[in-house]
């Protein structure tokens, strides 16, 4: 899932340096690549999309599996290859920074690994940039990555107005990071630290900056995003259903989500806010890797098959419409061909919109890592293989009953052809609308006429 963050945003100075930044793995890590743009702009460094143009080049990375890292050691030597082919020409010197999870995993590895890496800078520390960055220029290599402890969002510039303009009018806000869940299997603990919530006036004043700047839709990100609490006005414990409601009140947001949750703290606070709030979109990416109570337990998720249903259950008697994704993993050490099935039967039984699924990547430093009867990679993959299929049919199928219905669809961006328009479906699916009158940031009733792989095709209703 790689994305390059990045557009021109603004046109930048003739003298100013250029920044290219490359984003690896989830959300969060799209939030922080932004928030380390404007932190780095207001170093006097512009975003470019090209990186033959960039002074600095910036990897936020990701280590949740085995290939995620290895992608980031592939790219650092097509970086010492272009760092030599300049000091060749005798162009200017192209600064290398790697940021993110492998950074905070693996940072003196990574500088002994790479010598072209300039700078390690962990997700907890990213504040520190500009500080790094002109201990780089005076010709140091900097490792940034002890957890910090002052909070990096009160160190960071403010939201910028004209950047999240260019951005769209759909955008992240970290509510919550860390993890204090420790599942056997995941390296997030390790790379993003304990459980932290960012108080509730910190997040209302990012809100509402979003939103002057033309921002329809938020989604509220975290780790574990429905741990988030804090303290409310009436100075009582507020929880991620409380923050719903209050941020709901607030005019010009007109969509709100939220992502990834954990299913022990969906609590009924949070449920009851998907039955009450029109702004909530009926969509919930719940986790639960497996359908095996044995596997469960193995992987510390600290809930049965049985749980996760019944919550499913309560949460679409409150509000039928809603549509379910989740991420599974196969081939955990000691999965059975039985556990497996249960799996199966768990995913029969709960129906997914869309999921995410991956073979078990041992990671070093984690529990899992030294438990005994690991899977052999073929039935790894041939059981990702049976899941995939079962969950892209389940996909199809629910992608093909929106056909004929009626939909509300935020415009987020023109289409491929002229007078088409891209936007949002409530279940996050890209609309694409012919021959329609709306701007970008318009919320318009559409009338579905075809489901595409990835897309619906829409008319105005
Ligand atoms: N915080 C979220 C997701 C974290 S990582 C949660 O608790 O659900 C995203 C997904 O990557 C996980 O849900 C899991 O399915 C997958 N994942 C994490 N570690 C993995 C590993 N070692 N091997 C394979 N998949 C993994
Ligand atoms: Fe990883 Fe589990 Fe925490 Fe999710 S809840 S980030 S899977 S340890
Ligand atoms: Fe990857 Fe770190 Fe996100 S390991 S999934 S970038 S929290």
């Amino acid at each position: 899932m790689d994305q390059i963050v990045e557009s021109p945003e603004k046109k930048p100075l003739a003298n100013t340096r250029k920044v290219f930044v490359k984003t690896y793995g989830c959300q969060m890590n799209v939030y922080d690549s932004q928030r380390m743009t404007d932190a780095l702009s207001e170093q006097g460094y512009e975003p470019t999309d090209t990186v033959e143009d960039a002074d600095l080049v910036l990897l936020n990375t990701c280590h949740i599996r085995e290939k995620a890292s290895e992608k980031v050691y592939s790219e650092l030597g097509r970086l010492q290859k272009m760092k030599r082919k300049r000091a060749k020409a005798g162009a200017a010197d192209l600064k290398v920074g790697v940021a993110g999870c492998v950074a905070q995993a693996e940072g003196a590895e990574i500088i002994r690994r790479a010598p072209v890496v300039d700078l390690v800078i962990g997700p907890t520390t990213y504040h520190r940039l500009p500080d790094v960055l002109a201990r780089v220029e005076s010709g140091q290599r900097v490792i940034e990555t002890e957890y910090a402890v002052e909070d990096k969002f009160e160190h960071l510039p403010e939201i910028n107005r004209e950047k999240t303009l260019a951005r769209g009018v759909s955008a992240f806000l970290t509510v919550q990071e860390g993890c204090d869940k420790f599942c056997t299997f995941c390296v997030v603990p390790y790379t993003r630290g304990s459980e932290v919530s960012r108080p509730l006036s910190q997040l209302i004043v990012e809100a509402r900056r979003l939103v002057d700047a033309g921002v329809r839709e938020i989604t509220l990100l975290g780790q574990n995003v429905n741990a988030w609490h804090g303290e409310g006005p009436d100075g009582k414990p507020w929880g991620l259903g409380d923050l719903l409601y209050h941020l709901a009140e607030i005019d010009g947001i007109a969509r709100l989500r939220y992502t990834t949750s954990h299913p022990r703290d969906m609590d009924m606070r949070l449920i009851e806010a998907h039955r009450d709030l029109p702004k909530l979109m009926p969509y919930l990416h719940l986790p639960v890797q497996s359908g095996s109570d044995r596997i469960l337990k193995a992987m510390n998720r600290r809930h049965k098959a049985e749980d996760y249903i019944r919550l499913i259950d309560q949460i679409r008697d409150v509000r039928p419409d809603l549509a379910l994704s989740g991420d599974f993993i196969t081939g955990f050490p000691g999965e059975t061909d039985e556990d497996f099935e249960d799996t199966i039967r768990l995913v029969e039984r709960v129906g997914y919109a869309s999921a995410f699924s991956f073979k078990y990547s041992a990671r070093p430093g984690t529990p899992g890592a030294d438990l005994p009867d690991h899977v052999p990679e073929e039935v790894k993959a041939e059981r990702l293989e049976r899941l995939q299929k079962l969950l892209m049919a389940q996909q199809t199928a629910f992608q093909q009953s929106l056909v004929g219905q009626t939909m509300d669809v935020l415009m987020e961006k023109p289409g491929r052809e002229p007078g088409q328009m891209v936007g949002r479906s409530p279940w996050l699916l890209p609309v694409i609308v012919d021959a329609n009158p709306a701007k970008i940031g318009d919320i318009i009733s559409v009338r579905i006429t075809k489901a595409g792989t990835n897309s619906l095709h829409a008319d105005p209703a």
